[in-house]
């Protein structure tokens, strides 16, 4: 079984990647923090964990108002380095662990925290700030993470109450991964700044030492705060520390806090802590009862023929190729197809079966590699073909026959305004 290991936390601001970036280890003033980050540094080498479970914020990089959301999980094989406006910093992708990561979103899903799930996305300073300074990365990182976008930014955003209660469900779904991994739970963010109006360069060390001490010694405690009482206290920005609150919620009750550093040479603390765990109390609900609970909804589900419920393991699986269908939406890259079929497929790195399963549009076995059915009526549209024709195929059907199965024989497509369509939307075809 997946064990937790410990959790940290740490600040996220991109003063610290800004430091390791401008080689400012010698600098008095940028020193303090890479001095303040050396005990974390070691204790993860020292612990080797397998995974990072890392809970961050976006700054409206890659997560925009166009459609945000309260908890996103990443659920995918890779993470590259967002683009903030001045070019992406040179760094290794991030790995994820999408087997992890389903397990996590099953159980999550289970306890009534509805998540969205995201892969391939760019993470910005939220996510390689601080992880820059922490582990070594010249080539590759030597852990794979999962990132966990929490949407902080736009109220109303998740309460404190909610954010460790997640924690909590957290702890249970990552202990009762079957595969033997260490895990270590990261909350970032804070501590008390704000960036913004007439109040930004608010804040309040007090309150951050406060924080700090009652999160190892008094966690329930913080979680009635409301997100103005946080933000009276810490600054707006600063309410982001509900994000330490979830990882120590996936801690065990009693922890041991094994180091803190604080420095603020500017608008936000740079802070760092380790907790460890000293209790191992079990839940109450046995490990059979839950697990039969997170299987609840689909069980049985393999048991119906011809059906494939998309599933996170076949959405990561095809992703590549259901990026690629799912691109058609965009006017440029369905003429690009159209007119260079090939040199399409070749610039999106389609392997040679994913080609001919296009080339061939072999609807069935697209379906059975991983795409979903909504990418197949948009290929349909682009090359004038119809729903029916993709259902009979599917169903190993001529189109004929399978439209004697309905009450009427109609023919229809997704294709919007396409001329194309008028070859077979005609009275008698
Ligand atoms: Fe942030």
């Amino acid at each position: 079984m997946a064990t937790i290991v410990g959790g940290i936390a740490t600040s996220h601001t991109p003063t610290i990647g800004f430091a390791l970036d401008a080689k400012k280890q010698n600098d008095p003033v940028w020193a303090p923090i890479f001095k303040g980050y050396e005990p974390v540094v070691n204790w993860l080498k020292d612990k080797a964990p397998d995974v990072i479970f890392y809970i961050f914020n976006d700054h409206m990089t890659s997560f925009f108002m166009d459609h945000y959301s309260h908890f996103a999980l990443g659920v995918g094989e890779n993470f590259p380095v967002a683009d903030e406006g001045g070019g992406a910093r040179n760094l290794p992708p991030l790995k994820g662990h999408p087997a992890l990561a389903e397990h996590i979103a099953k159980c999550l899903v289970a306890d009534e925290f509805d998540l969205s799930f995201f892969q391939e996305k760019g993470l910005d300073h939220g996510c390689y700030s601080p992880l820059s300074l922490l582990l070594p990365h010249e080539k590759e990182w030597p852990v794979k993470v999962i990132p966990f976008q929490v949407g902080v930014l736009m109220a109303p955003s998740p309460s404190a109450k909610r954010c460790y209660k997640l924690g909590k469900a957290l702890r249970r779904a990552i202990q009762s991964y079957p595969g033997n991994l260490k895990v270590v739970v990261a909350g970032t963010g804070g501590l008390s700044h704000q960036v913004h109006g007439e109040r930004c360069g608010f804040n309040n060390t007090p309150w951050d030492m406060e924080f700090m001490d009652r999160l190892g010694t008094d966690p329930e405690g913080l979680t009635d705060i409301t997100i103005a009482e946080l933000a009276k206290l810490g600054g707006m920005e600063g309410a982001e520390v509900v994000m330490w609150l979830m990882m120590r919620g996936a801690l065990s009750e009693k922890v041991e806090k094994i180091h803190q550093t604080y420095y603020l040479p500017s608008m936000t603390p740079i802070a760092s802590l380790i907790f460890e765990e000293r209790s191992n109390e079990k839940p109450a609900e046995s490990d059979a009862a839950y697990m039969e609970r997170v299987d609840h909804q689909l069980k049985g589900i393999e048991k119906l023929e011809g059906t494939y419920p998309f599933t996170l393991g076949r959405s990561v699986k095809a992703f590549r190729l259901n990026d690629f269908l799912h691109r058609l939406i965009e006017p440029k890259h369905r003429e690009y197809f159209l007119n260079n079929q090939e040199a399409c497929f070749n610039d999106f790195a389609l392997t040679d079966e994913e080609k001919d399963m296009v080339r061939r549009r072999d609807w069935r076995a697209m379906i059975h590699y991983g795409v979903i059915f909504f990418m197949l009526e948009k290929l349909g549209a682009v090359v004038g073909t119809t729903n029916l024709h993709i259902y009979s195929a599917m169903k190993g059907m001529s189109l004929e026959d399978f439209q004697k199965t309905r009450n009427a024989q109609v023919l229809y497509s997704v294709a919007g305004k396409d001329e194309s369509k008028k070859t077979w939307d005609k009275p008698g075809k």
